[in-house]
Order: C-alpha cells, then sequence, then structure tokens
C-alpha cells in the first residue's frame, strides 16, 4: 500500500471534498487544495465554518460526502476500516477541547506509544524527547489535573508528538489562552515544524497566528475556501470580500 515519499506531490491532496451531515445542508462544498510535506497550512474561519469538520474529515474520523482524500499518495477512498487506521497512527490530531487523561503527565504522554506496542525502554526515552520540545519536562510526574491551560495544551500537543507523526492537526489550540501562552505554543508548532519536518495543519479564528505561523493560509467560509495563498499577500490585499469584512472584524455569525 505504501508509496515511496519520492513519488508524492503533495502529503495532502484534496479534491471537491463536500460533507452533508443530515442530506440537506452542506458543511463543506467543493473544497480542494494540496499541501506540501513540511509546511504549515492554516485554516481560518469565523466559528461554526467548518474548520473541525475539515480536520475531522482529513484524520479519517468521517468520511466525505463527495470528493476524495489523497494522503502521501494513498487514495483513502477504497481502504478498510484497518488501513485507515494504520494512517491515522501517523497522523496526531489535538482537539479543541483537550482533555487529558486523569493520571501523570508521563501516563498521558506514554499512552500513543503503548497503544503502538512501542517496547518499553523507547517509550521513556520518546516521552523525554515530548516534553523537552514543549518544554515541560520539569512536569513529567505531576497529575494532569494540576496543571494550567497553557500547560495542558502543550502537554496535549507533547501526547501525539511522542510517536513522531508526520502530519499534525491541531485544532484552536489558543483559544483560550492568553498572549503569553499563546506565543509558547506558537513557537512549539514552528521549533516542530523546524526540527522534524512535519507537516502542520492548523485551525484557528485568530488571523494573528495565521500571518505569525502560516506558510500558506485558506479562508474558510459558508463551507468553501474563498481565498489561499501567503498569508501576507491574503491579508494585505484580499481579493474576496468576505475576506476584507473578516479582516476587519465586520462579520457577524
Ligand atoms: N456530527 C455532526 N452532526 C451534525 N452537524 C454537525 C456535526 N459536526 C458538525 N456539525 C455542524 O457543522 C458545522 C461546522 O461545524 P465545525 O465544528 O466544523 O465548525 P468550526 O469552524 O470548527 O467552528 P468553531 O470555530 O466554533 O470551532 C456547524 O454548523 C455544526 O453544527
Ligand atoms: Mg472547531
Amino acid at each position: 500500500m505504501a508509496i515511496p515519499a519520492a513519488e508524492w506531490t503533495s502529503i495532502l491532496d484534496i479534491k471537491d471534498f463536500s460533507k452533508t451531515f443530515d442530506g440537506t445542508t452542506n458543511v463543506l462544498e467543493n473544497i480542494s487544495f494540496q499541501v506540501s510535506k513540511g509546511e504549515i497550512f492554516v485554516i481560518i474561519g469565523p466559528s461554526g465554518v467548518g474548520k473541525t469538520t475539515l480536520l475531522r474529515l482529513i484524520n479519517l474520523l468521517e468520511f466525505p460526502s463527495a470528493g476524495s482524500l489523497m494522503i502521501k499518495g494513498i487514495d483513502t477512498t477504497p481502504l478498510t476500516q484497518k488501513q485507515r487506521l494504520e494512517l491515522r497512527r501517523k497522523q496526531g490530531m489535538v482537539f479543541q477541547s483537550t482533555i487529558l487523561f486523569n493520571e501523570s503527565v508521563y501516563a498521558n504522554v506514554a499512552y500513543g506509544l503503548k497503544i503502538r506496542e512501542v517496547p518499553k525502554n523507547e517509550i521513556d526515552e520518546k516521552v523525554s524527547k515530548a516534553l523537552k520540545v514543549v518544554g515541560l519536562e520539569d512536569l513529567k510526574y505531576r497529575h494532569a489535573k494540576t496543571l494550567s491551560g497553557g500547560e495542558t495544551q502543550r502537554i496535549a500537543i507533547a501526547r501525539v508528538l511522542a510517536y513522531e507523526p508526520d502530519l499534525l492537526l491541531l485544532d484552536e489550540l489558543t483559544a483560550n489562552l492568553d498572549p503569553s501562552n499563546t506565543a509558547k505554543i506558537e513557537k512549539v508548532v514552528k521549533d516542530v515544524r523546524d526540527t522534524f519536518g512535519t507537516t502542520i495543519l492548523v485551525a484557528t479564528h485568530n488571523m494573528f497566528q495565521a500571518k505569525r505561523i502560516a506558510d500558506h493560509v485558506a479562508v474558510l467560509f459558508n463551507g468553501r475556501f474563498i481565498e489561499v495563498g501567503n498569508p501576507q499577500i491574503v491579508f494585505e490585499h484580499p481579493q474576496n470580500p468576505l475576506t476584507k469584512s473578516f479582516i476587519n472584524g465586520e462579520l457577524i455569525y
């Protein structure tokens, strides 16, 4: 099934993606885009436009109503549940509302490694490495429930980094954080990409965050990408009037 890395053109290749939940309303409509290896691709848009839905589709937690998704050169349409799980295990998704297990930081970060049957001696090493990337090695033996909101988000990132995913899906990581914690998490995101070459998709409603971290940004509105490109160009010279309204804070939703 695996296709050699040299033969992929993009880590993600999405064509005419649509998603309907109740059979009538299209949450996503005819979305097509590609993401190259090692880029930070930010999906931005107001609440309820379908950002989480899109990430869940890419994480193979949902099926599209129409369209196709290629991941690392593999067409996901005909895959069995087992093959989908295999692909998903190479991806890491940090959800919008993070819930850590009611256990130690160590146990939380080790979890993904255990279910992947990584040998015990390697688990220690990988947990330490992941905690180092997020700058929280000192919290290894703390109980998860004693962590601050910012620390919780960083541990949630460490939990997926530990198994070295090649695609990271981050959903509104900083929505409830202050500027200092937001800056720390944005630094982690950039460090992960720079150090490991991980491809990272970020969903956010924060335009400033998109400007700070994105290589490419896609503006999602009413289920469609209304603008895609370099964040400086998209935000400084928007072509679509809806993007202009979003930038100016005029979109009511
Ligand atoms: N399982 C589901 N069943 C029915 N409708 C759903 C389901 N999941 C999402 N939706 C609807 O799809 C739309 C998009 O939801 P989604 O969570 O993707 O938006 P979002 O852009 O992530 O919003 P937010 O910024 O608030 O997180 C919403 O109207 C939501 O109610
Ligand atoms: Mg969401």
